[in-house]
């Protein structure tokens, strides 16, 4: 069958995501064929799309995305008792590139079925970015009651998530946003300290904020223009987590930097961390139990066509929107 898709033949601005058919053959062993309903873009669909993640990217021509749901409407071989059906809901992130297009073959066992509850929309929304707020906040470093934690873009995609998030584990969340618009929409997310970091040196603040102590964990999804000073706002024995690169990546710095207040570094990715079945249903389950009940809510910021993906990337590039961009096949 034919079906539509946005390709990149080179890399560069947004302009270089083209639409074109491609042809899709049936589903091998194991696979099934998704009619998808939405297409989430990620701030990684930009990266992929300038090649910032040079021999870790993909190389042109390639079809970006990672990240989608629809329906099954065809099922491979040796599924029967899979636990999949054709008309099932099903979401997947991190399957590889590949995700803006209108029909897709995937492997049946990275498959998560949506609960009845959720619109596709809310689930293209978050489903990316709630796993990554999951990993984040309860696994590489566990949120304790009462903790300070820093999150920088707190009013972007992942930013809205973590803060609800960390709020529901019982933090008290410090949150960095470019202007007072965002700042007030984190607020009333349960964002306790708004800094909007284009106006004032957020560390400095931060550090007021503590006494002088800093915050047991940062976590920096804007990486070049922020992480020295995240550096200074960990407080002794804590840990700086740079889990993306907005406004690219670290500069190198010297380990030695860490020694005086026995920081930790991570630079981690979703991908290793949702690699086993078991914890990608965990959090799966964890993420849509939130939303279902209306703990965690996500803006969806606009919707567009697939073909419109090049706005789509103007606009979360552009910094103008908070919350998630979708496109619809
Ligand atoms: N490592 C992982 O496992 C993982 C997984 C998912 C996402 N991420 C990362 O999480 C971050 C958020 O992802 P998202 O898809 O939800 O995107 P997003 O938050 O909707 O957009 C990124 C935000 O970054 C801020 N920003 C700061 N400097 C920027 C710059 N120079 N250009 C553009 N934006 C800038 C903007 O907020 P302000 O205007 O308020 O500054 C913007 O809203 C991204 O950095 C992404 O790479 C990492």
């Amino acid at each position: 069958m034919r079906t539509r898709a946005i390709q990149i033949t080179a890399f560069g601005g947004p302009e270089v995501l083209q639409a074109c058919d491609i042809e899709l053959g049936e589903p091998a062993p194991g696979e099934v064929r998704v009619r998808q309903s939405c297409v989430a873009i990620n701030f990684v669909d930009v990266y992929h799309r300038i090649g910032q993640l040079h021999g870790d990217g993909p190389k042109p021509a390639f079809i970006p995305g990672v990240q989608a749901n629809g329906v099954i409407e065809v099922l491979g071989e040796g599924l029967e008792s899979s636990g999949l059906s054709v008309g099932d809901r099903v979401t997947y992130a991190n399957i590889g590139i590949g995700s803006y297009v209108g029909h897709r073959n995937l492997p049946a066992d990275r498959l998560v079925k949506i609960p009845e509850a959720l619109s596709d929309e809310i689930v293209a929304a978050s489903y990316l970015r709630g796993l990554t707020a999951h990993y984040l906040l309860k696994r590489l470093y566990k949120v304790q009651p009462g903790d300070k934690v820093l999150i920088h873009a707190a009013a972007g995609g992942v930013g809205q998530l973590m803060v609800q998030w960390a709020k529901a584990l019982g933090a008290i969340v410090i949150g960095t946003v470019s202007n007072e618009d965002k700042a007030a929409l984190v607020q009333r997310l349960g964002c306790d300290y708004p800094i909007v970091y284009t106006q004032e040196n957020f560390a400095d603040r931060v550090l007021q904020l503590t006494d002088g102590e800093g915050v047991p964990v940062v976590y920096d999804s804007v990486g070049r223009d922020t992480f020295k000073d995240s550096l200074r706002c960990t407080r002794a024995m804590g840990i700086a987590i740079n889990y993306g690169t907005a406004s690219g990546q670290v500069e190198p710095f010297p380990l030695q930097d860490l020694h005086s207040k026995s920081l930790s570094v991570c630079r981690p990715t979703l991908r290793t961390w949702i690699a086993k079945q078991s914890d990608l249903h965990w959090a799966s389950n964890e993420l849509f139990e939130l939303l279902s009940t209306g703990r965690l809510r996500i803006d969806v910021a606009a919707q567009l066509k697939l073909e419109e993906a090049a706005q789509g990337h103007r606009l979360i590039e552009d910094r103008n929107t908070a919350g998630a961009i979708i496109l619809k096949p």
